[in-house]
């Protein structure tokens, strides 16, 4: 079986299991095709989505020590899970090139129009660049890396991430990670912070509504991918930030009774008025909670970044 059958396999399984649980879910991993790549590259553009700037202000400002922190006169890999479009490593990379840094870059991404983009981009941004990447989810592919200990490795997870995952997800995911590491090696992790409940609510619910077609394109893969006769605009999104677990999650909601076919896995779904599809969790942190993640998982943390607004934290690990 090619990696893309047994991609889209576990894509069939997940809807198979999401839709038919009470209540139903979807996870939002499955978001990220072509046009889930393009939409996020529309909601980090948006005003109310302040974690890009923020990042981006840590990266721009901490460059220079963080390549400092990073080179190794043995050379060495920069693995980033979930690369995306690679927006703020691009400023990571252009200081190490710059600097004649000895390294390669490997990119892993769900999505693969998302590594063919960030690719292509780097050929041009930067031709002297050793770039790896590859489709992959997160746990499959550090599965892989942990194989390979050759050259020391700084692994990176930025945008926050993290926070798509529950805690005891999130534990299994560093534990992961603290697995595949040395104990020379980094593990450098973007952490949204806890802040004004108003500030984060909006960040997952702008008025122009590109959030909103960024969730319901769950259902346009559906229709795609699967023969589902979704009738998307009848799915609203919905967003609820809990400021006592720090939690954000995102809904589609049925705004009415309707039967969906999904013919590709011969399934057929009922939707009461107000029922809704959990697709997303956007966890939020402060030091102590890190701290805790870090701790369950074997890593300790050895430095702090901070943007200057305050909004957001990367992380430094090391194996404790
Ligand atoms: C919120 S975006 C952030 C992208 C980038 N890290 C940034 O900071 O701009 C999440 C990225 O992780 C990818 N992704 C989500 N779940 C994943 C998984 N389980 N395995 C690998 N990649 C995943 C998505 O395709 C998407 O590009």
């Amino acid at each position: 079986m090619t990696k893309t059958e047994s991609f889209q396999l576990e894509f069939e399984q997940h809807v198979q299991d999401g839709l038919t649980a009470f209540p139903k879910f979807l996870s939002s991993k499955y978001i990220y095709d072509d046009r889930g790549d393009q939409l996020f590259q529309q909601i980090m553009a948006l005003p109310e989505y302040y974690l890009t700037n923020a990042e981006y202000n840590i990266i721009d400002q901490y460059k220079g020590e963080l390549k400092s922190l990073f080179e190794n006169q043995n050379g060495f890999d920069l693995i980033e899970l979930g690369a995306g479009d690679g927006k703020k490593t691009k400023v990571l990379l252009e200081e190490l090139v710059q600097n004649n840094v000895d390294f390669t870059y490997k990119p892993i991404d769900i999505s693969q129009h998302a590594i063919d983009e960030l690719t292509n981009s780097l050929t041009t941004l930067l031709p002297d660049l050793d770039v790896q990447g590859e489709q992959g989810t997160y746990f499959k592919v550090l599965e892989k890396i942990a194989t390979y200990n050759k050259r020391p490795k700084v692994i990176i997870v930025l945008g926050s991430n993290i926070g798509n995952l529950s805690h005891k997800e999130a534990i299994d995911f560093l534990n992961q990670i603290q697995h595949s590491m040395s104990s020379e090696d980094l593990l450098f992790m973007g952490f949204d912070q806890k802040k004004n409940p108003l500030t984060i609510q909006n960040a997952y619910a702008d008025k122009t509504g590109v959030t909103q077609e960024f969730n319901r394109n769950l259902l346009h893969r559906l229709n795609k991918e699967m023969n589902a006769d979704f009738d998307v605009n009848s799915f609203e999104h919905w967003e609820a930030y809990d400021p006592e677990s720090g939690t954000a999650k995102s809904y589609l909601l049925a705004t009415q009774e309707c039967d969906v076919h999904i013919k590709k896995l011969d399934l057929k779904i009922h939707f009461n008025k107000w029922e809704t599809i959990h697709t997303e969790i956007s966890q939020k942190y402060d030091d102590l909670i890190v701290e805790w993640l870090a701790n369950e998982s074997g890593l300790e943390i050895n430095q702090i970044f901070e943007d200057n607004n305050k909004l957001f934290k990367d992380y430094l690990f090391k194996k404790k």
